[in-house]
């Protein structure tokens, strides 16, 4: 789980890459480092963020047309100098940035040592280099034949850049897990590496993805090939046109690109909505379900996998389907899932649910469930990913790039695709009266207005963040549609402001988490008019009743919450079952400033990194 990039062409490279960096720091920033070609290989690696890396380079020679770098995501061996790529071979000449794990890296390393070779680092990716200069002295042949030959000894997942001093105008890459773009310049003047395409959006708009198990040697004024490297046959790839821009993937005037995320999602969800939903006839066109409606109506069931925030969004899909849809359906960890021998069978459909498209558990969940003859349906944010590839079908929600760690938009816009779909399948199955559907395709479009509306309370948030800031304890409660904003709103405060948090189904406090409550506990509560409000008041009350502190997420014009609660933020009436896309937003700017008040870094939390490609 890290970042790679990598330039080959007649530009000075290194600010190329290390620009490349920072855009790519959201996948792990636990050390960074590049390899810049000029006669030799010049190495530069820093504990740390892109930043210290740009300041230690200060004091090196960084010119050169051809450049590779990395930022770390560390798994074998801790954060450090040495454990940072890129990692060079025993006699210098090769060096080798990656993405992924090497599984077998022990049992290649002890050979390796057998024959004389020395380690610096902890790492598996200092045996991959080595196995491959120790394959190609030995066969005396060409770097990218040796990185070919390396990798079909290799058990694991990867996206690497290697450059051989041997070969001084071309650079190999391949890929097997994890991803890698390869950007064109004009006339295939010029290439450029990325774990994604934001390293090289201002430099080219056209890209090739590699697939899994492929590879190419890229040298500048030479059309590409990509083969396979099983057998080296060349495969037809065909280069796709980039629609991201530079814009989107910047900070757009906001402190943090997680506030700035938040504040989008009215676009966000409007852009997911776009050319899907036509008020006037009643209808909306999702692709993946109307290419496949027979199986979806023929279904046994749905199983959904997902991981942290998806799983969230999972669950509310759970209340979603069967409520509007009346279809069984059963929410899963994609890591328990894989590992659980489950039950599936050909007439279940399988909805993984990925704002990256790359987390691993998701991954093997969905690669399980196809092996087991089920049809897969993917509900992605980042196109092209792996699971978007991975699945039969899918939505993609269309949210834009999503950097700050903890997720928002995200989740906001897989709630909307969600949505559409239940819908849908309950107008295709009968289980949705006309005029049921025509409401609720009336309250999914004016979401993007009530999240507008929702927004303008963040300043009303800041004051009762200032009041809770150094809590250590935060308990959030919802009931129904929102119980899964409950968790999704303790997952937020835990990950960015390190508060200890927990979501529970409002009803389940009284057997347990009561014995919690005291004048110091906050209390979160979503009491919102259509969402059993009168069972909640009663909650609300018991825990008024023990001294609780009431932070309630209230419809605007509520009178009887308000007049318990300590403090109340308003949200717009909306549907309930469109209710958990509106009152998350309220706890993802409580998270959010509470976060900052403490002097978080709220874009990039300690230990987490965007995308979780390792189990
Ligand atoms: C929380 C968060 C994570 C992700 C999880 C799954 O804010 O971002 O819990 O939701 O790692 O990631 P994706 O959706 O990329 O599969």
């Amino acid at each position: 789980m890290c970042g790679i990039v990598g330039y080959i062409g007649h530009r000075k490279a290194y600010p190329i890459v290390i620009n490349g960096l920072k855009r790519l720091e959201y996948r792990g920033y636990d050390s960074a480092g590049v390899a810049i070609a000029n006669g030799s290989m010049n190495v530069i690696k820093k504990q740390g963020k892109v930043i210290e890396l740009e300041n230690e380079a200060k004091n090196h020679n960084t010119h050169g047309t051809i450049c590779i770098g990395h930022t770390r995501w560390a798994t074998h061996g801790e954060p450090s100098d040495r454990n940072s790529h890129p990692h060079a071979s025993n006699s210098g000449k090769i060096v080798l940035i990656h993405n992924g794990i090497i599984e077998n890296y022990d049992t290649i390393k002890a050979e390796l040592i057998g024959r004389g070779y020395v380690f610096h680092s902890d790492t598996d990716t200092e045996v991959l280099v080595n196995l491959i200069e120790d394959i190609k002295i030995k066969n005396d042949i060409s770097i990218g034949r040796a990185v070919q030959l390396a990798l079909t000894q290799i058990i694991g997942a990867y996206a690497i850049a290697v450059y051989d001093t041997d070969r001084k105008e071309e650079l190999v890459v391949a890929k097997l897990g994890s991803p890698l773009a390869i950007g064109i310049g004009e006339n295939f003047s010029e290439y450029f590496i990325g774990s994604d395409a934001s390293p090289f959006i201002e430099y080219t708009k056209n890209a090739i993805y590699l697939e899994d198990g492929e590879m190419a040697v890229i040298k500048p004024n030479e059309e590409i090939k990509v083969r396979k490297i099983q057998d080296g046959t060349i495969t037809e790839s065909y280069i796709q046109e980039l629609e991201l821009n530079l814009e989107q993937i910047e900070k757009g005037g906001y402190d943090h690109f997680m506030i700035k995320e938040i504040h989008e999602q009215p676009e966000a969800v409007a852009d997911t909505l776009r050319g899907k939903v036509n008020l006037k006839d009643s209808k909306i066109s999702i692709s993946g379900i109307r290419d496949n409606i027979e199986r979806f109506k023929n279904a046994n069931r749905i199983i959904i996998v997902g991981c942290g925030t998806s799983w969230h969004a999972g669950l509310v899909a759970e209340y979603l389907f069967e409520d509007l849809a009346r279809i069984p359906v059963e929410v899963e960890y994609g890591s328990e899932f894989r590992y659980r021998n489950p039950i599936i069978t050909e007439k279940d459909i399988v909805i993984a649910i990925s704002q990256s498209g790359e987390t691993a558990d998701t991954l093997a969940a969905i690669k399980m469930a196809k092996e087991k003859g089920a049809f897969v349906y993917g509900v992605c944010n980042v196109v092209g990913s792996t699971i978007a590839r991975e699945t039969d079908a899918g939505t993609y929600t269309h949210a834009g790039p999503e950097i700050g760690v903890a997720s928002t938009k995200a989740f906001t816009t897989q709630i909307t695709v969600l949505a559409m779909m239940a819908i849908k399948l309950g107008q295709e199955n009968g289980a949705l009266s006309k005029s049921r559907v025509k409401e609720l395709l009336k309250d999914l479009q004016e979401i993007p207005k009530k999240i507008e509306e929702t927004l303008k309370s963040e300043e009303a948030i800041k004051e009762i963040a200032k009041v809770y800031k150094d809590s250590p304890n935060f308990l959030y409660l919802g009931r129904g549609y929102n119980f899964p904003s409950a968790l999704e709103g303790a997952l937020k405060l835990k990950e960015i402001s390190y508060i200890h948090a927990e979501g529970y189904p409002a009803a389940e406090m009284k057997h347990g988490p009561i014995a919690l409550i005291d004048e110091k506990m906050p209390v979160v509560v979503i009491a919102t008019k259509k969402g059993y409000y009168e069972k909640i008041l009663s909650n609300v009350q018991e825990l008024k009743a023990r001294k609780g502190k009431i932070i309630a997420v209230v419809n605007k014009g509520d009178t009887a919450i308000r007049a318990i609660a300590d403090h109340c933020i308003e949200m717009p009436q909306v549907a309930e079952e469109l209710s958990t896309i509106i009152s998350t937003i309220p706890l993802q700017l409580l998270s959010y400033h509470i976060a900052i008040m403490r002097g978080c870094n709220v874009d990039q939390p300690r230990n987490l990194a965007k995308s979780v490609t390792v189990e």
